[in-house]
């Protein structure tokens, strides 16, 4: 089922900017229309404007699709070799000249990335009580942010963990569900924030994290956000991409590859 005609898109785009607070022309517009295309199928309308209608006589459905809109699949360790490289490479790198990292992991969404990047942490501090790290993980969506503070996680979204990592970082619950330790939760701050903001949330980073949250967003809008990005490192910090994910024309030129395979680069000095 596609709409038949264009009809109320942008009434639509402008009702949901106001009520949602979501700026859809920041986002392509394929994507934008890919997504309500799969609430109108859902919810039997077969117009912009029809659903524009039933959204307004179905509060509830704001929610169905502010989730549509902000697709927050993740896991643990997603792309295992990525987080080798930075348990083997990019963190010892760093430690040489520091004890304590800042990292920044942009739409973090239920917490599984930051969660990842702090056992990483936790476990080098085991290693070695002198080095540490601090992780600001923001995310649009404050509804996927409230699950990645809570922490605790089904059976299903531990598959990639290890046994002893399960033991050491998490307390199975009664429920059969699994909760974050304590440790892992200290070194993480939750905030939301919007990457269309043109502000970082915060400065003198070593490293960020922004994985598979551009995929949605216009060419000009990934420029702006590597832009943020590269003010908010410190000389020679790493930006994490997704691995689908690549630098555009305009702003390669602030960054050298530090491994062009798993998206990993370097803010030149
Ligand atoms: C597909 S998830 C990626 C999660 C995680 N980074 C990963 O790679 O597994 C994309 C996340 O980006 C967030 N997002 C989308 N637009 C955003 C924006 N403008 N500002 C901040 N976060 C945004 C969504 O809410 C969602 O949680």
């Amino acid at each position: 089922m596609t709409p038949e005609k264009d009809d109320g898109f942008a009434v639509l785009k402008r009702y949901i900017e106001q009520t949602l607070k979501i700026q859809c022309s920041n986002y392509k517009e394929d994507y934008i229309k890919r997504r309500l295309l799969s609430r109108m199928r859902s919810t039997g309308t077969s117009a912009y404007d029809e659903y524009l209608r039933y959204l307004r006589e179905h509060p509830p459905e704001l929610e169905n699709l502010r989730n549509a809109l902000t697709i927050n699949v993740t896991e643990f360790f997603r792309d295992a070799d990525v987080y080798d490289l930075l348990r083997k490479e990019v963190f010892p790198a760093l430690f040489k000249g520091r004890k304590t990292l800042r990292i920044w992991c942009a739409g973090c969404s239920t917490g599984e990335e930051p969660y990842s990047l702090a056992m990483i942490l936790s476990e080098i501090n085991a290693a070695d009580k002198t080095l540490s790290g601090q992780i600001f993980a923001t995310d649009i969506d404050e509804v996927v942010l409230k699950k990645a503070k809570d922490g605790i996680y089904s059976e299903k979204a531990m598959g990639k963990l290890s046994e002893a990592r399960i033991h050491r970082h998490f307390t199975r619950l009664p429920d059969g569900t699994y909760q974050v330790k304590p440790h892992l939760q200290s070194i993480i701050r939750f905030r939301p924030h919007d990457l269309m903001s043109g502000q970082p949330t915060s400065r003198f980073l070593d490293m960020i994290s922004c994985r598979n949250v551009t995929i949605y967003f216009t060419e000009k809008q990934k420029d702006e956000l590597a832009k943020t990005f590269h003010s908010a490192l410190v000389p020679g910090g790493y930006y994490v991409m997704g691995k689908t994910e690549y630098l555009g024309r305009e702003v390669e030129g602030l960054f050298t590859p530090f491994n062009s395979i798993q998206k990993i680069y370097r803010k030149k000095e």
